[in-house]
């Protein structure tokens, strides 16, 4: 059956499959909102390109008490996974690529926990422009 996005595993088996194929894959949550943890926000604005099955939101809401998030992903199948996760939490969910998002200095944190490596070079280069954009740092050095 072909996939239903980019990753070879279908949107409702991803959970358990990328734990499958990626020993300690729930490090790169852990260790993602430990670091976030120690830069104290008192209440968090938070893009997560590439968001998946929203795992990394439903930490997070358990972490901190004042989170708001926008999730992006391009696919439909993966954002339906995240909504049923995240139902009646402070998420708005954005069907797209990453470097498609416009936002201008909106966010404390923007995260793309394994997903931009699924872009060519000049896709990730306005990808990471974007980025800096939403956190209102284009043309700082
Ligand atoms: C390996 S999964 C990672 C999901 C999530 N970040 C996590 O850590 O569980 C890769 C995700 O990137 C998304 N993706 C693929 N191409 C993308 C792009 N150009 N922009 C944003 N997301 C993309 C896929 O749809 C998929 O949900």
């Amino acid at each position: 059956m072909p996939s239903d996005n980019t990753t070879p595993m279908l949107a409702k088996e991803y959970d358990v499959k990328i734990n499958q194929t990626i020993p300690y894959y729930s490090e790169f949550y852990r260790q993602t909102l430990d670091v976030i943890e120690q830069c104290g926000f008192d209440e968090i604005y938070w893009l997560d390109l590439g968001c998946g099955t929203g795992t990394l939101e439903e930490q997070a809401f358990q972490k901190f008490p004042a989170v708001h998030f926008v999730l992006v992903d391009p696919s439909e199948k993966m954002l339906e996974q995240a909504k049923f996760k995240l139902e009646n939490r402070s998420v708005k969910f954005v069907c797209a690529m990453s470097d498609s998002v416009k936002y201008e200095n909106c966010f404390d944190v923007v995260t793309a926990i394994q997903s931009h490596h699924y872009m060519r070079e000049q896709e990730r280069k306005k990808a990471t422009e974007c980025v800096y954009m939403q956190m209102g740092l284009y043309g700082i050095k």
